[in-house]
């Protein structure tokens, strides 16, 4: 059964609208963790438009579960999570002024420099995990790096505006988790899933976790956070 991890980024664009203390992406993380989450996610930007340096320490000692800290490969990042580690961190491309992620890591053109980052994060206990598009030569390419895990980033899928389109994108994944899971990579998934477009993908097979943000922090504005979790929790566990 594939695990759940919240990201409570969008908690912290809430606070940081106001330069204010609440709300908490800390009590939004407990109460996450409260409702049955397998895991808490966060992504500390080069910017720090949402997730704060303060936020990621006391995440570290707060989140029981796992803590996954996406961040681009760069120097400052990689030193945070040398002094922070978390029990992941999955690499994604940062695009200065983008207002979320905007496609996988490009892992062809940063193969050497992923080579020299990947091991340097295993050989400090922390999994790591590549963001990637649902292309056959970046699986490929992210099992000759020797990841743990990619996360095969579901946008395209979330974006189809006809079911044809839907059918289309939903089978094109699939093949995609089939060959990571043949090439013994670990399966990741996320990006724009919501309450609706999950019910599809959790009938596919060999996916460890669905990363999921906006439409969990969107629900919980309305309805409270735990049980915003709970619902999603409801269909991710549901076959
Ligand atoms: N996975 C990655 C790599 C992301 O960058 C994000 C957005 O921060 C997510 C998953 C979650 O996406 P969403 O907020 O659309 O659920």
């Amino acid at each position: 059964m594939a695990k759940l991890s919240i990201n409570v980024d969008h908690v912290a664009t809430l606070r940081q609208a106001r330069k204010a203390a609440e709300p908490d992406p800390v009590a939004a993380a407990i109460s996450a963790e409260m409702a049955g989450a397998d895991g808490i996610t966060i992504h500390l930007r080069g910017d720090r438009r949402h997730i704060q340096d303060r936020d990621l320490k006391i995440l570290r000692e707060v989140v029981k579960t796992a803590l996954n800290l996406e961040m681009a490969a760069t120097e400052e990042m990689i030193a945070k999570a040398f002094e922070v580690k978390p029990d992941m961190v999955t690499l994604v491309p940062e695009k200065e002024g983008e207002i979320t992620t905007e496609g996988g890591l490009d892992v062809q053109a940063n193969f050497d420099h992923l080579n020299v980052v990947i091991p340097k994060l295993q050989s400090e206990g922390m999994l790591v995990s590549l963001f990637i598009n649902p292309d056959e030569e970046s699986i490929k390419t992210s099992a000759k790096l020797k990841t743990d895990y990619v996360e095969i980033n579901t946008d395209s899928y979330a974006c189809a505006k006809t079911v044809t389109e839907q059918i289309s994108q939903l089978e094109r994944f699939e093949k995609m988790v089939n060959l990571a899971h043949r090439l013994n990579v670990g399966v990741n998934a996320g990006h724009g899933l919501n309450y609706k477009n999950i019910t599809n993908l959790v009938q596919i097979q060999h996916i460890h976790e669905f990363s999921i943000g906006h439409s969990i922090v969107a629900r919980a504005v309305l309805v409270g956070f735990e049980k915003a979790v709970k619902e999603m929790l409801d269909l991710v566990k549901r076959r």
